[in-house]
């Protein structure tokens, strides 16, 4: 209720309670005119809600809102037919309470529509299983039916419902519909058979003549044409309905709602007959009424399934019965006009009761189990019009009935709650409407028992005698005012055929004109007759031949409507009842136009003032303690954000803190009163200057929430991410530390590998130690050719060790010998060459290394000579002194022995040399001990042997020298012998001596004793 209250200068007050001025009319229809105009057409005052009728389709409707209004308190929302709908069923389901929703409002004002509305809601907020959604359809499908024959178009309203409707919905313990029952007051029969200019019949009479088939007109006897037939010839024809779209709804809804073909046949054959019977025309002679066509008189008995003879009877005669006999009387021209309209109102009237309850059969709930009820009632709300006949003296006793029912249970549960609450009771001034009604229905006293009195008095009553009647015995009564008894300003304006009656929503001028038939509402005798012994079903069970025997009078029509009424009312009573009131904006069925004074006009006669007044008499505001704190808890920092007492005792401090006065307000047991509007809109208008700090507050907190969900979702990202990222380095790291240990690990197995065989693992190790090795052996060559030190070498470098030793070796022997000079070469190669030679088998080489080789030995006794003359030019190439064992008894002989390119020439030397042997080398042999010794036997060949007559056997000095020298020149080491055996045989003059060896102490050769020559050689 709250929700909208800062805007209520612009769309007003959602509640009229609300309204400062609540008694001021115009300010009430201000403030509907304020909402119309922004499209709000529910107002409330209280719980009552009031429906401005838009004439225009509102989006406000749909499932969204649907929605909107489920399940909510209906203060929480806007008003809305929704909401009350959803708190009535509420209350039906949580508190098992039976519901009535009381739709009244003038015609066209939208009663039906609302009604629709919240058979709509009820449809939507229940389940849709199979079983409840067949329930609901042909609950809604009965609207189409029932429009069909009980709506019509008239000036006010293009789909008037001529009848009242009072619809029960029953709910199964699950809270869904599970049947229904409808009844049905007051059909506006006299439609049958005349409508005021720019109306029409009832809607299914068009709908048959135009949507039927061509083979169901025909069966029907019927011509697709409005004007051959007289009951519709007087009305309007269509304009903007579309009845055969319409036809099409009904026989599907039919089909629905379960009516069989034969029902739906004989039906529409009643509604043919009546089209039929309107076409009846009579003749009069001498004053007795003819049939002018009887052959349609056939047609009609075939669709009614009766006698032609016995209809054509009945519709031209009349037969009475009196006590003593029975009398029948042909009727005149203008009785049998009345009989035929009476059998055509009779017949529709019974068709459309038949159908209700036919209707209701269909719906009659199939689980008998306790189930709960919710009411919807929509009838004709007060009419005042210029003429007011019989019809509105019903509709404005049923609203009177109605009003009353309002009163009571509207004051009955105010005081209900005040006294629930432990309020002290205040009186509430209003105007019960129970004297009105008394005035209409009381019992032998009522207006009612006095019209039915003259109705039924035997003799020549009529309207007039009636209305003396009336006149005669309700003057005394302040809401009964008749033509004598007016003043007279108001006798100028009343005729002498009216009465006025002063009802709680206005005086209304009543015209007697037809009371008396309308309410005797006659069908003659012969036609009821004629009807009972019908075979057409329907109408066998609406005219019962009991009715016939019966010598019982039936009751009048009014006594019937106050019956029923009174039925409605003991209905509703037990009931919690909402009230929709509906109200037309505007005569000409326009959108957007607010006529006031036809508003105001409807206020007065729907007695809102008079709603308002009773629900303003008490307080204007209650509210329970929790909601009215939770609402305005902060308004006071006692009770913001949170109060923890009780949520009374939260509600009288923030009264006290909003300084209510005394007046002002009274606290209940559960709830707050407040006894004037300003009040409230004080307190709302404090709350709604409030709302900003609020918003502000909630707004810095949401905002607070969704940056910490921000911050929460970006940390726990940032954790997945850091956790991807942690993984990755992780995995990076365990790769890189898995390499490495690989690494380590194949350098460490390569390490230990590393003497071994190559292999891909130590290849690097061998590199290094090759590469070290290299480096090492780089600085440690030796640099000395006789350094024959050589720096050691890994294991696998010892091929290449050796290699290059051997190479380092030859590359220093190469600088050496490139250094070497010439005469140096030559001795080396002496060395060389001795070595050769001796090396191993001569045991004196060893000591002759360390001496140089030379060319002359000759030692210094000998005086040095130039031998050139005696070589005969051939270069000495060695010269030695030598001794020279000869052969007489090998007497030592000192000689020098002279070596050239060619010869071997053994000098004497004394004054002058002498040359004593001279002998090709080419030829020698040379024989030499493998003793340290000096012994060189030189083999003679024979050839030359007889110059020289035996080998030449001579002590040496230098042997080594010496044989070197003569190798070297003749370059044939074969001539040289090393023998080592002993003795050594040698030739001598001939004959054989023989060279003994031994080995002593000192060197010396010399004879022995047995002649032979005899070596001693040092070890
Ligand atoms: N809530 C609404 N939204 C839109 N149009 C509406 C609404 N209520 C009523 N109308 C319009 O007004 C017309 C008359 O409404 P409705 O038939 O409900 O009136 P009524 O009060 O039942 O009249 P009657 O007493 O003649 O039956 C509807 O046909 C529809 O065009
Ligand atoms: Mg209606």
């Amino acid at each position: 209720m709250e929700t909208h209250l800062q805007d209520r200068d612009r769309v007003g007050v959602q509640d009229a309670v609300l309204l400062e001025d609540y008694q001021s009319e115009e300010v009430f229809i201000d403030n509907l005119h304020k909402r119309f105009k922004e499209h709000l057409i529910y107002t409330y005052i209280g719980q009552v809600l009031i429906s401005v009728n838009p004439y225009k389709q509102l989006d406000i409707y749909g499932p969204k809102d649907v929605k909107a209004y489920h399940n909510k308190h209906f203060f929480e929302v806007p008003p809305h037919v929704f909401s009350i709908t959803d708190t009535a069923f509420r209350s039906l389901k949580n508190e098992n309470r039976e519901q009535c929703i009381l739709i009244s409002g003038e015609s066209g004002s939208g009663k039906t529509e609302a009604s629709k509305k919240v058979l709509q809601y009820i449809a939507e907020v229940t389940d849709r299983r199979g079983d409840v959604e067949k329930v609901k359809d042909k609950l809604l499908q009965s609207n189409p039916v029932l429009e069909a024959f009980g709506n019509a178009k008239t000036n006010r309203n293009d789909n008037s419902s001529r009848f009242g409707k009072y619809m029960d919905i029953q709910f199964n313990y699950e809270g869904n519909p599970s049947g229904g029952n409808i009844l049905n007051y007051l059909l506006e029969k006299s439609r049958i058979i005349s409508q005021v200019p720019g109306e029409r019949n009832f809607h299914v009479f068009y709908q048959l003549l135009l949507g039927a088939e061509d083979q169901e007109l025909a069966r029907l006897n019927l011509k697709r044409d409005l004007d051959s037939y007289y009951y519709l010839s007087n009305g309007s024809k269509g304009n903007g309905i579309d009845d055969k779209k319409g036809y099409e709804a009904v026989r599907n809804a039919l089909t629905i709602i379960e009516f069989n073909k034969q029902e739906q046949d004989e039906m529409f054959q009643i509604t043919a007959a009546i089209l039929h019977l309107g076409n009846v025309g009579f003749s009069e002679e001498e004053g007795i009424a003819q049939i002018v066509k009887p052959e349609l008189i056939e047609t009609i008995s075939e669709l009614l399934g009766c006698n032609a003879e016995d209809l054509k009877n009945a519709l031209t005669n009349r037969t009475i019965e009196t006590i003593r006999d029975v009398v029948t009387t042909p009727l005149s021209r203008e009785l049998a006009i009345y009989a035929r309209d009476a059998l055509a109102k009779a017949v529709y009237d019974r068709l459309f009761s038949w159908l209700v309850y036919r209707l209701n059969s269909s719906l009659k709930i199939k689980d008998m189990r306790s189930y709960n009820v919710m009411g919807i009632l929509d009838i004709y709300g007060f009419e005042i019009f210029d003429k007011n006949s019989f019809e509105q003296l019903c509709i404005n006793f049923c609203n009177e009935k109605l009003q009353q029912l309002f009163i009571e249970l509207t004051l009955k549960s105010e005081q209900e709650e005040y006294l629930k609450e432990g309020i002290e009771w205040q009186n509430i001034e209003y105007f019960d409407n129970k004297v009105i009604c008394d005035l209409i229905e009381e019992k032998h006293k009522g207006l009612i028992a006095f019209m039915d009195e003259e109705c039924l008095r035997p003799g020549d009553s009529t309207d007039m005698t009636m209305l003396t009647k009336l006149d005669k015995n309700l003057s005394y009564h302040n809401h009964f005012v008749s033509h004598k008894k007016a003043d007279v300003k108001l006798q100028k304006i009343m005729g002498r055929d009216e009465f006025r009656l002063i009802h709680y929503a206005g005086a209304v001028t009543y015209n007697v004109k037809g009371f008396l038939e309308k309410n005797n509402d006659l069908l003659f005798r012969d036609l009821r007759e004629t009807m009972s012994k019908s075979s057409n079903n329907i109408i066998q069970s609406v005219f019962l031949k009991e009715e016939q025997k019966s010598k019982k009078r039936p009751e009048t029509a009014i006594t019937q409507f106050k019956n029923s009424l009174n039925n409605l009312m003991h209905i509703l009573m037990d009931k919690e009842p909402s009230y929709i009131r509906c109200i037309k904006p505007n005569d000409e069925k326009k959108s957007g136009v607010f006529d006031e004074q036809l508003v105001g006009h409807q206020v007065t006669y729907l007695g809102l003032m008079e709603n308002l007044r009773v629900r303003r008499a008490g307080f204007a505001y209650r509210r329970e303690y929790s909601l009215f704190l939770e609402r305005y808890k902060s308004l006071s920092s006692q009770t913001w954000p949170h109060y923890h007492g009780s949520a009374k005792e939260g509600v009288q401090i923030l009264v006290c803190a909003l300084g209510y006065e005394g007046d002002e307000y009274k606290m209940g047991k559960t709830k707050i009163f407040i006894k004037y509007p300003k009040t409230l809109f004080y307190t709302e208008d404090a709350f709604q200057a409030k709302k900003h700090d609020l918003a502000s507050i909630i707004q810095a907190s949401w905002k607070g929430v969704l940056q910490r969900r921000r911050y929460k979702q970006m940390k726990e990202a940032s954790v997945i991410m850091q956790k991807y990222i942690r993984r990755f380095i992780a995995k990076c790291r365990a790769k890189k530390r898995r390499k490495a240990a690989n690494v380590l690990r194949n350098f460490i197995h390569g390490f230990i590998t590393r003497n071994g065989p190559a292999t891909s693992e130590n290849r690097a190790f061998l590199e290094l130690a090759k590469a070290q090795w290299l480096l090492r052996l780089s600085k440690s060559l030796p640099q000395d050719i006789l350094n024959r030190t050589w720096p050691p070498c890994p294991h696998v470098c010892q091929e290449a060790s050796r290699y290059l030793e051997r190479l380092y070796g030859a590359h220093l022997s190469r600088i050496y010998r490139r250094k070497l000079s010439p005469e140096r070469e030559a001795q080396l190669r002496l060395k060389v060459l001795a070595e050769k030679l001796f090396k191993d088998k001569k045991n004196s080489y060893q000591s002759s290394i360390p001496h140089w080789f030379k060319n002359d030995r000759v030692s210094d006794s000998v005086p040095k000579q130039n031998y050139g003359t005696i070589l005969n030019g051939e270069k000495e190439l060695y010269a030695s002194s030598v001794m020279k064992y000869d052969r007489h008894g090998y007497k030592p002989r000192e000689r020098v022995i002279l070596i050239t390119k060619k010869n071997l020439y053994l000098l004497e030397i004394k004054n002058a040399p002498k040359i004593k042997h001279s002998l090709p080398l080419n030829k020698l042999t040379f024989v030499v001990t493998p003793n340290v010794d000096k012994m060189l036997l030189v083999r003679i060949p024979e050839d030359l042997m007889k110059k020289d007559k035996g080998d030449l056997i001579l002590e040496v000095p230098h042997i080594i020298e010496a044989m070197t020298h003569i190798i070297n020149i003749t370059d044939n080491p074969g001539l040289l012998t090393i023998y080592d055996k002993t003795p050594i045989e040698h030739s001598m003059k001939g004959k054989r001596g023989t060279i003994d060896v031994i080995i002593g102490n000192s060197e010396s050769i010399h004879k022995d004793k047995t002649g032979h020559l005899l070596i001693m050689a040092s070890q």
